[in-house]
């Protein structure tokens, strides 16, 4: 079966693919009587290009096919248990077999990649498992009941005719791809213009991508919603993008500014939001990047706002980006390390940072250790911020340019 070697990477680093259909295509088929058969077809019918190229180790061969056989297994015992219940020609009752049928074989399958996902990345089974369900359900439902009319054309036209049935899944798989190559563009875009902003602040590299995900893992330790967490994530690596809109000499100055100065930094949260407002996906981000420097007493700007006033992803990005600062070194001075860090924010709980998200913080780092958030999936690449690439820029003739110009 050809459709095993065109499997398409969703996001949670679950693989969907368009075997679904042909498998529970045998699972739904009368002539193959007894579950292990079907079982047969999804461990040899699933072989794919990688795995005869060797692309992936024999171990996550033998997983991969190891979740369909047992999928598939869960399908056909959902079958045996259900089409008993129902007359052959009952259409509602045929519809409830193929759901019931449908959702045993993905739920399974989802759990078995979910678990070795989870392994592999050392991420809670939780938060996978509601990412990867809800795209196994949009992408493979409709697979379910292609499937079921895989097994009917066969055992009524000929076997051929199943391979029309071909033509929906390509197209199945095409939107599977679209889908998978926008949100990384979307995601791709965002990070690439959150790295142009730390580079212009003369942040080291990477400091809104940390602090996106250390925002991400806060908001996910305190049960949000997988939607808000990828906002608070967002939010993250967008929060100081208003930045661009401050004045270079204020925002590379290298010493104190004066309160004037001050003034002007501090309406960037003001700059951000109103950059992020045309664009319909980036403004639930609004009102998080607008308040991400105000104080949970009510010190802070740009308006003043206080205790749950302040939306949750702003208080938890506040907390994420002070602990970022403390704990990664600066041009100016060194990191001063996870415990001088953690003692300052519990001074601070109360008075700058909500109590809650310090305590969330605090538990994560107990439970994961301090290196929670140390693997960066930028590349490690020998980076220079905007402001030293243009002082050793400037000290080197323009001649060339001019030439170019
Ligand atoms: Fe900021």
């Amino acid at each position: 079966m050809g459709a095993a070697s065109l499997s398409v990477r969703l996001p949670a680093g679950v693989v969907a693919n368009i075997t679904t259909a042909p498998i529970l295509a045998a699972v739904f088929d009368p002539l193959l009587a007894n579950p292990f058969a079907a079982c047969w077809i999804a461990l040899l019918g699933t072989i794919e290009v990688r795995d005869i190229r060797r692309e992936i180790p024999w171990y996550g061969t033998l997983y991969n096919k190891f979740s369909n056989v047992i999928a598939a297994f869960a399908a056909s015992l959902a079958l045996a248990a259900t089409r008993p219940a129902f007359a052959p020609d009952d259409p509602l009752g045929t519809t409830i077999v193929i759901l019931i049928v449908g959702l045993a074989f993905i739920a399974t399958n989802v759990f078995l990649a979910v678990v070795a996902v989870s392994a592999r990345t050392a991420s809670p089974i939780t938060r996978i498992w509601a990412m990867a369900i809800r795209d196994a359900l949009f992408g493979a439902t409709a697979q379910v009941f292609i499937g079921w009319l895989m097994a009917e054309v066969g055992l009524r036209v000929g076997l051929w005719a199943t391979l029309l049935f071909m033509v929906p899944l390509l197209l199945a798989r095409y939107s599977f791809t679209k889908y998978a190559e926008t949100r990384a563009l979307f995601f791709g875009t965002v990070s690439a213009l959150s790295q142009a902003i730390d580079a212009k602040d003369g942040f080291t590299r990477g400091h809104a991508d940390r602090v996106s995900r250390i925002a991400g893992a806060i908001a996910r330790e305190m049960g949000l919603s997988e939607r808000h967490i990828e906002e608070v994530e967002l939010a993250g690596m967008l929060h100081d993008i208003g930045k661009i809109g401050v004045e270079d000499q204020i925002l590379m100055k290298p010493a104190r500014l004066d309160p004037h100065e001050q003034q002007l930094m501090r309406r960037h949260p003001i700059y951000g939001a109103s950059i992020l407002e045309p664009s319909e996906s980036l403004r639930p981000l609004v009102p998080l990047v607008l308040h991400h420097h105000e104080n949970y007493d009510g010190s802070g700007y740009p308006e003043g706002r206080k205790g749950e006033e302040i939306p949750l992803g702003s208080r938890i990005i506040i907390v994420a980006d002070a602990y970022e600062a403390m704990t990664s070194d600066r041009i100016y001075r060194k990191a001063i390390g996870h415990d001088r860090a953690m003692e300052q924010l519990n001074r601070y709980k109360g008075i700058q940072f909500d109590p809650q998200v310090v305590r969330a913080l605090a538990t994560l780092i107990d439970e994961r250790g301090s290196q929670a958030f140390e693997v960066s999936e930028l590349p490690p690449i020998n980076y220079e911020t905007l402001a030293e690439l243009r002082k050793r820029l400037a000290r080197e003739p323009l001649a060339r340019d001019a030439h170019a110009g």
